[in-house]
């Protein structure tokens, strides 16, 4: 390997600098000179390239107007990619509206689920599918397997929908690339080793739905939230990274290729995470394993991206692994950009670890929450979660 065009740094590499050693001044500097140097670079060394977006058919394949016993309309939404083969898959979108909310648009969280739509609520109205991967068996064709970490009825008591795919309509979880959307969205402009990866191709996904979400009439486009638990936690920063729509990103436990800084790492290394999860980043990403600080970013240039929207990171402090300090560093290194957008950013050090603490004046755009949990997401942190969205998504 010639490590010319990566000279180590055990310092963090600037944001404030573009790549020709001017300085970042203006939040126009920012936004249409470095942003898209960060957006091309983490693409080409650790995500790969997102593909283009594609044009889609939004068939409604079921609506229940009263779903989860009466509070919320369930709507089934198949988006098939009208350029893409007919045998290339669909995404199966679905999306749950309260039925009882605050007068004008409805906000939105989205995210990606584990096992299928119906392994997220106990709801017997929700389709059962058994044709994709699932790597939890236990799971296949039973319903809300995951009910009590999606917490559905709770997100809708509050106002909010909630939009969800399953990752396998895009991508399975494994070391494996015929199946799922990649063999139709890789493209022969781009080299080998930056082909989009299974989190670029989740975050994909995503924001196809976001395309979706964005027409429905009784939704806010302006208030669409994205969250994901730990691997599904990297890829919505990265989404959200690449998507200005997003307008809040919880990125739950999200660890390294998250939030945490890849350098001085001590929980899970960049060659481990590499090793096991192969599938996860481009083929130009391995080569950092063991030497991070020849990584011409770091993770604070990802999250950097998401500026000047808002950044919950949110955290369990039995989650070690997940590497909590390394996530407040990367806050604290992405704040001085939130600042030169005119934002708060911070509030102090940006950490809390209660829900209490959400209060006006107290947080900024870019806050962690830290909870006594383990590796999970609960009914208490989408009280923090919810409580936070109340208080700072716009009006
Ligand atoms: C593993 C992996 C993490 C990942 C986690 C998860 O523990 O090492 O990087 O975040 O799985 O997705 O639950």
């Amino acid at each position: 390997m010639n490590w010319d065009a990566y000279p180590e740094s055990t310092a963090l590499p600037e944001l404030l600098k573009l790549q020709n050693g001017s300085p970042v001044k203006t939040p126009e500097d920012w936004m249409k000179r470095r942003r898209p140097e960060l957006q091309e670079l983490i693409q080409r060394e650790m995500f790969g390239y997102l593909p283009a977006p594609q044009p889609f058919t939004a068939t409604v394949t079921k609506t229940v107007p009263d779903a989860l016993a009466g509070k919320a309309t369930l709507k089934e939404i198949r988006l098939k990619f009208t350029q893409l083969p007919p045998e290339a898959p669909e995404i199966r979108l679905a999306l749950w509206i309260p039925n009882r909310h605050p007068a004008g648009k409805i906000p939105v969280f989205l995210t990606l689920n584990y096992c299928g739509n119906a392994n997220v609520t106990t709801d017997p109205h929700t389709t059962i599918h058994t044709d994709r991967f699932c790597s939890k068996k236990e799971w296949i064709g039973q319903r809300g397997g995951q009910a009590d970490f999606w917490c559905v009825e709770q997100v809708i008591d509050r106002g909010y929908a909630l939009a969800t795919y399953h990752e396998s309509d895009t991508k399975a979880d494994k070391n494996e690339w015929n199946d799922g959307l990649f063999p139709y969205l890789k493209s022969n402009q781009v080299p080998a080793g930056s082909q989009p990866a299974t989190i670029a191709l989740w975050a994909w996904g995503l924001l196809r739905c976001v395309d979706q979400l964005a027409q429905e009439p009784q939704l806010d486009p302006w208030r669409i939230c994205l969250l994901g638990h730990s691997r599904r936690g990297k890829t919505v920063l990265f989404a959200a990274a690449m998507d200005e729509r997003i307008a809040l990103v919880v990125p739950h436990q999200s660890g390294t290729g998250g939030m945490a800084l890849s350098r001085e790492n001590n929980q899970e290394t960049v060659e481990r995470i590499n090793r096991v999860f192969p599938h996860w980043f481009c083929g130009e990403f391995k080569k950092f394993g063991g030497n991070e600080p020849r990584i011409p970013f770091d993770q604070h240039a990802v999250a950097s991206l998401v500026a000047p929207r808002l950044l919950l990171d949110t955290e369990g402090d039995q989650d070690a692994w997940a590497n909590f300090p390394r996530s407040l560093e990367t806050l604290q290194a992405v704040n001085p950009v939130w600042k030169l957008l005119g934002k708060t950013g911070l509030v102090g050090s940006g950490l809390i670890t209660s829900v209490t603490e959400i209060q006006p004046g107290k947080v900024g755009e870019l806050l962690q929450l830290r909870l006594p949990e383990k590796h999970t997401l609960t009914k208490e942190f989408w009280t923090g979660i919810l409580n936070y969205a109340d208080l700072m998504l716009p009006e």
